[in-house]
């Protein structure tokens, strides 16, 4: 159900969960001191208590009143990137942010989105947590009725259009005089050393990651996803770049150009929620993709896809 930006403001400050656009995907918000609502977040998404929520903010300065000491260059990254797609891991007052936020680590993930509606709504509303808009465990939601689909047409969603980026936030976390990234994001890797002097490195998929959310199932359709580089004869269904030749007679669904993985970003999670539209039961994924760039968090999100 779509909802005004009023509406959206007076469900937060009710205690209810409330669908909101952002320029990287849909997220499902409560405010921050609705303790109940949160709660709820996790019950709506099926998501394990042990996965914390970014916090999301209208400014620098709001942040300053969780964060107990900040890292070196987070101003420089702060300036640079923030309205945008990073969220940066900080250690916090653990009196002043609620322990469900956090799931018990002595940190938060903080972010300054950039889309109209949600820099509008932060102004009004205060602080608010907000996972991706999805059932834990699937394909993230890039517009609202993706968000329909997953918690039903009765759901409160205010529409933004279809989210610019199509990936999650890059998260920065400083660790042994180093910033390293603890989930690819819409942000790449190279972007960061013009601030830092050096590109960080990902640090997430170790046993013990940095963010939680790395150890669980994520971005999958009902489908098989297989990933191949080549020989994708015996494919049923592609998914492939526009200008390259797959064999005669396959069903290809196209993710976009091979030179615009920004526009691949953005189509991802729509192609690989419309596999399960369509009860696609496999599909082979062309990975003879570029190792760098925005590529790098395209590839991980479609590895994710495809681990069962
Ligand atoms: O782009 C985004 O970041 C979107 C939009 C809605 O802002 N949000 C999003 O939230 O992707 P979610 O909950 O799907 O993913 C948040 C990730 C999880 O992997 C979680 O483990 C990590 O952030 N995270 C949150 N707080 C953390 C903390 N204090 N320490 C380490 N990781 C944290
Ligand atoms: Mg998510």
């Amino acid at each position: 159900m779509r909802v005004t930006l009023k509406e959206a403001l007076n469900l937060l400050q009710n205690g209810e969960v409330v669908a909101l656009p952002t320029e990287t995907v849909y997220g499902l918000a409560a405010a921050i001191n609705q303790p109940q609502a949160i709660r709820n977040i996790y019950k709506l998404k099926g998501r394990p208590s042990t996965n914390p929520l970014i916090i999301h903010v209208d400014a620098i300065k709001t942040i300053e009143a969780y964060v107990q000491e900040f890292p070196p260059k987070f101003y420089d990254l702060a300036e640079v990137f923030w309205p945008g797609p990073l969220t940066i891991i900080l250690p916090v007052n653990e009196e002043i942010v609620p322990e469900i936020v956090r799931a018990g680590l002595p940190t938060g993930g903080f972010r300054i989105p950039n889309h109209p509606l949600i820099r509008e709504l932060l102004k009004l509303s205060g602080p608010l947590v907000m996972p991706s808009a999805n059932l834990s465990g699937k394909p993230s939601a890039t517009d609202a009725d993706h968000v329909e689909h997953d918690f039903g047409i009765e759901f409160p969603v205010l529409d933004g259009g279809s989210a610019a980026k199509g990936l999650e936030s890059t998260i920065l976390f400083y660790q042994g005089e180093h910033w390293v990234i603890g989930r690819m994001g819409a942000i790449e890797p190279e972007a960061f050393a013009a601030v830092l002097g050096y590109r960080p490195e990902f640090a997430g998929a170790s046993d013990k990651p940095i963010c939680p959310g790395q150890h669980f199932r994520h971005y999958a359709p009902k489908a098989e996803i297989l990933l191949k580089k080549e020989e994708l004869d015996q494919a049923k269904v592609i998914l492939g770049y526009r200008e390259r030749r797959y064999p005669e007679g396959k069903r290809v669904i196209f993710l976009g150009s091979k030179d615009d993985p920004a526009g691949v970003g953005e189509n991802l999670y729509r192609v690989l929620r419309q596999l399960d539209q369509e009860h696609i039961d496999e599909v082979w994924v062309d990975m003879d993709i570029p190792a760098k760039g925005l590529w790098g968090t395209i590839e991980e999100r479609l590895r994710r896809a495809a681990k069962k």
